[in-house]
């Protein structure tokens, strides 16, 4: 079951997946606490097995199918436990985030995809939409999009 929840119930499972060994304030995201951002969390039960977070933030690429006036979502902070990836939860987080963001009038989402996690996003019709780079301490990434028209 996917549902909203809140940014410190996303920090928590966001903290020990994508911040592994650093200290909890390198789990809090900008705009975390923005109007606008939605967190969501897939449960087993009452257990949180999973996040994702999107943000009201302008894609920093030229992307045609992102009008000025349209609003664009940032993807940020996508993680599932390792015991139960492969699972579906990922997709499932993922197809929260693309019915909210289109439900909030957004063009489209896009987001850094760590390079390992790319063929996720690809396999869930999201592509490449810039060179790659790389994020300090976190690795390599390719900027990704999903147009929601
Ligand atoms: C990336 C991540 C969120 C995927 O979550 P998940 O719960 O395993 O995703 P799903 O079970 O919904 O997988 C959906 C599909 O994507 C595939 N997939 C999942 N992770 C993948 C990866 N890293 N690379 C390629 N394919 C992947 C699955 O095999 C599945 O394919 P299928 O539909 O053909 O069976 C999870 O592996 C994770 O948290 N990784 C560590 C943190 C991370 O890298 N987050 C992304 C930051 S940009």
């Amino acid at each position: 079951m996917i549902r909203t929840i809140s940014a410190a119930e996303t920090i928590a499972l966001r903290w020990p997946v994508l911040r592994p060994g650093f200290p909890r304030e390198t789990a809090i995201f900008d705009g975390d606490d923005a109007p606008g951002t939605l967190h969501f969390g897939a449960f087993v039960g009452d257990r949180l097995v999973g996040v994702a977070s999107i943000y009201l933030v302008p894609c920093p690429e030229k992307i045609a199918a992102q009008p000025g006036v349209s609003p664009a979502f940032q993807l940020r902070g996508m993680a599932t436990l390792p015991e139960v990836r492969g699972a579906g939860f990922g997709k499932a987080l993922l197809d929260a985030c693309v019915a909210a963001a289109r439900e909030n009038g957004a063009a489209i989402l896009w987001c850094n995809a760590r390079t390992s996690a790319a063929d996720f996003y690809a396999k869930n019709g999201w592509r490449i939409v810039g060179a790659e780079f790389d994020i300090p301490t976190v690795g390599p990434h390719f900027r990704m999009s999903r147009a929601l028209a």
